[in-house]
């Protein structure tokens, strides 16, 4: 299919809010690229009749220091520009206007007052909130540049060209806590630059599609499915762009939650026929390795290892196999600290997978430009069932990361049992989805009950339910003490030898979401 959507190309000088803004204009139904600074204008004019304007980002530099990220702006081909922040001061900067260094740093919320009728601020009250984080400021307009928007500390909040094709602000319009803010956006995408709304989830598919297809051509892939969200749609959409030459793997480490294997395989195979699916339960060998074993990082190794391993024998049998695909996401890159116009690194935290050394696989990561809640939208495009597609995140080292202490059947049966008994409560009440994870986590302490006439001695189990948007900070959630009350009696009613129920209380950070 041929795909020709009208594209706005964030240039991107090193912002941490530089793929929110991405993020929005996907939002507001248009496609969008995140280009690096240094390669923007090549971009735009490879791609010209499809660029309708182009947004420079924020970033952390000073645009009147020689080494300071730049580009030219006679070279942007006469497309409407928008700067944001940093943006704004190079615009200024380099159409001949002054940036200087403010006294004190604004940072937080402002208010801004519109000063006069523009375009990006059509239909929008004449004052508004808005989220300001900078630490210098245009203190001399550019000729033919005129201000529109002023707040207490930046006289120069918002300016605009007289020709009404470039728009600075100094404040974030894709913070959510910057009042219109997307309605700004829209404003510079529709009425500024003429964009169409015609971009959807099915079209990022689509051209995801393309890419992988682009990039594997005939070459064999390798994909790990764990039943996530994640990785499941990363292969269904490999599927769809390369069909025979994937290859599924979905190990079973012991560590699922209850039913999780047969539910995943009947998805798998029923539904999303994914192909040459090889389902590997290696639960006892995992288990094995396993026993005796207290340290936390000690077991995460454990696990790594023994999924390195198994990879290998999978590559021997079954290979060789050039690239594997990862369901890497956005939030991911981040954390892993990889460095966004740097080549793709596998991060070691959360990619339990540690591949083997031995293979030097290539990698594909359909979805590293995505936040979570966009690849629950992707896999309902998709068709992918309810169950993976809004199911809540699942550690890789799946319930080893929620025993504490040695991992024994009778830990694992207790972990599983309470772990079910609190996401089936939740979904009962319709809470399931608004909170992002919920789980049970065991240990070796054990107190006191009553349990009929007798005294006995059982585990104590904590509840873990926690809201967040993207995993990297979370608070525990405020649930009904009803809920709580039910989830708890259940647990001790139906698992025999628990015999307390805990709540964790503390948000992230100090802990972390899972205890180990
Ligand atoms: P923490 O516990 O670090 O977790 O606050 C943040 C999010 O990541 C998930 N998590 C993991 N995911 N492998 C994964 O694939 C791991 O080793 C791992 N550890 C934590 C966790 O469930 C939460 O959503």
């Amino acid at each position: 299919m041929k795909m020709d959507y009208d594209i706005i190309v964030v240039v991107d000088f090193g912002g941490q809010y530089s793929h929110l803004i991405c993020r929005r204009i996907r939002e507001l139904g248009v496609r969008t690229e995140l280009v690096p600074y240094q390669t923007a204008v090549e971009f735009i004019s490879e791609n010209s009749e499809k660029v309708k304007g182009v947004i420079l980002s924020g970033g952390p530099a000073s645009v009147y220091l020689d080494n300071s990220p730049k580009i030219d702006l006679s070279n942007l081909a006469g497309k409407p520009v928008l700067g944001i922040c940093y943006g704004l001061q190079l615009i200024a900067y380099q159409l001949g206007g002054e940036v200087e260094k403010v006294e004190k740093r604004e940072y937080g919320k402002a208010q801004i007052k519109i000063l006069s009728n523009s375009p990006l601020f059509q239909g929008l009250p004449s004052e508004f909130n808005v989220w300001m984080s900078h630490s210098d400021a245009v203190t001399k307009l550019p000729a033919g540049f005129k201000r529109i928007a002023e707040s207490t500390n930046s006289s120069n909040a918002a300016i605009q060209s007289l020709d009404g094709k470039i728009y600075g602000v100094q404040f974030h319009p894709e913070v959510a806590h910057t009042e219109n803010g997307k309605n700004i956006l829209a404003n510079f995408l529709f009425n500024i630059c003429g964009a169409q709304p015609n971009w959807s989830m099915e079209n990022y598919a689509e051209r995801v599609v393309e890419d992988i297809r682009r990039t594997v051509g005939d070459r064999r892939v390798l994909c790990a499915v764990s039943g996530g969200v994640d990785s499941t749609v990363a292969a269904v959409l490999t599927a769809k762009a390369i069909g025979g030459n994937l290859t599924c793997v979905f190990v079973n480490h012991g560590l699922l939650r209850k039913n999780e294997a047969e539910e995943v395989l009947r998805i798998y195979g029923e539904v999303l026929r994914l192909p040459n699916l090889i389902y590997i339960d290696a639960s006892e060998r995992f288990l094995a390795k396993l026993r005796g074993v207290k340290d936390p990082e000690e077991k995460r190794r454990i696990i790594g290892r023994e999924f390195a391993e198994i990879f290998e024998e999978i590559n021997a049998r079954h290979g060789p196999f050039e690239f594997l695909v990862q369901g890497t996401l956005y939030p991911d890159v981040i954390e892993s600290g990889e460095s966004r116009a740097g080549a793709a690194r596998i991060k070691t935290h959360h990619n339990v997978g540690g591949l083997p050394k031995g293979i030097r696989f290539k990698l594909v990561e359909p979805l590293r430009e995505l936040y979570k809640d966009e690849v629950r939208r992707l896999a309902d495009t998709l068709g992918v069932p309810i169950e993976i597609a809004h199911r809540h995140p699942f550690p890789g080292p799946g319930l080893a990361a929620r025993i504490i202490g040695e991992i024994t059947e009778e830990k694992l049966t207790v972990c599983r049992e309470a772990g079910y008994i609190v996401e089936e409560e939740l979904k009962k009440a319709g809470l399931y989805d608004k909170v992002w994870q919920a789980f049970a986590v065991v240990g070796d302490d054990k107190a006191t009950g009553v349990k009929g006439d007798e005294r006995s001695h059982g585990y104590i189990v904590t509840i873990r339910i926690v809201e967040s948007e993207d995993g990297m900070t979370a608070n525990w959630a405020k649930l009904p003490y009803e809920i709580l009350e039910k989830i708890a009696n259940r647990i001790t009613n139906e698992i025999e030898n628990v015999t307390w129920v805990a709540y964790s209380i503390t948000p992230k950070p100090p802990a972390t979401i899972e205890p180990q």
